[in-house]
C-alpha cells in the first residue's frame, strides 16, 4: 500500500469540499456542535489518539485501535476505514484516489491544527 510519504500535495480547499460531500453528514466541522452519529471534526484532531473523544460511544473496535491521528495514520484509514479498523461502525466504503485523501488530510490539518 502506498503510503503518505508518497502522497500528491493536498489542497485545503478541495479538501473541504471532500470533506462536505463525502464526511460532513456524520461528522460536524463545528466545535460544540455535539455529535452527530459520528463525532465533531474538531474532536479527532490531529495528534490525537483514536477513541478518546469524550461524550461518544464507540465501537470497541475503535477504541481499541490505540492510533494517533494524523497523516500517515489517516492517509491509511480513509483508504479503506473497514479494512483499518476491522469492527469499525463507521460506514464509510473509503476514498480510493491519493489525491482525495492527500486533500482531506490537509483541509482536516489546517481546520483542525
Ligand atoms: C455514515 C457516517 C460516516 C461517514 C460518512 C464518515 N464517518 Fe467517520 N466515523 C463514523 C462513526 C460512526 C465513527 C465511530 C466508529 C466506531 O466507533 O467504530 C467514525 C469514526 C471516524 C474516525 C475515528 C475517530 C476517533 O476518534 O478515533 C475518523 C478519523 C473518521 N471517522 C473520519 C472520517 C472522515 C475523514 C470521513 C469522510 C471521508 C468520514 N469519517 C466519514 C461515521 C461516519
Amino acid at each position: 500500500m502506498a503510503s503518505f510519504d508518497e502522497a500528491p500535495p493536498g489542497n485545503p480547499t478541495t479538501g473541504a469540499k471532500i470533506f462536505k460531500t463525502k464526511c460532513a453528514q456524520c461528522h460536524t466541522v463545528d466545535k460544540g456542535a455535539g455529535h452527530k452519529q459520528g463525532l465533531a471534526k474538531s474532536e479527532w484532531t490531529f495528534g490525537r489518539q483514536s477513541g478518546t473523544t469524550a461524550g461518544y460511544s464507540y465501537s470497541a473496535a475503535n477504541k481499541n485501535m490505540a492510533v494517533q491521528w494524523e497523516e500517515k495514520t489517516l492517509y491509511d484509514y480513509l483508504l479503506n476505514p473497514k479494512k483499518y479498523i476491522p469492527g469499525t461502525k463507521m460506514v464509510f466504503p473509503g476514498l480510493k484516489k491519493p489525491q482525495d485523501r492527500a486533500d482531506l488530510i490537509s483541509y482536516l490539518k489546517e481546520s483542525t491544527a
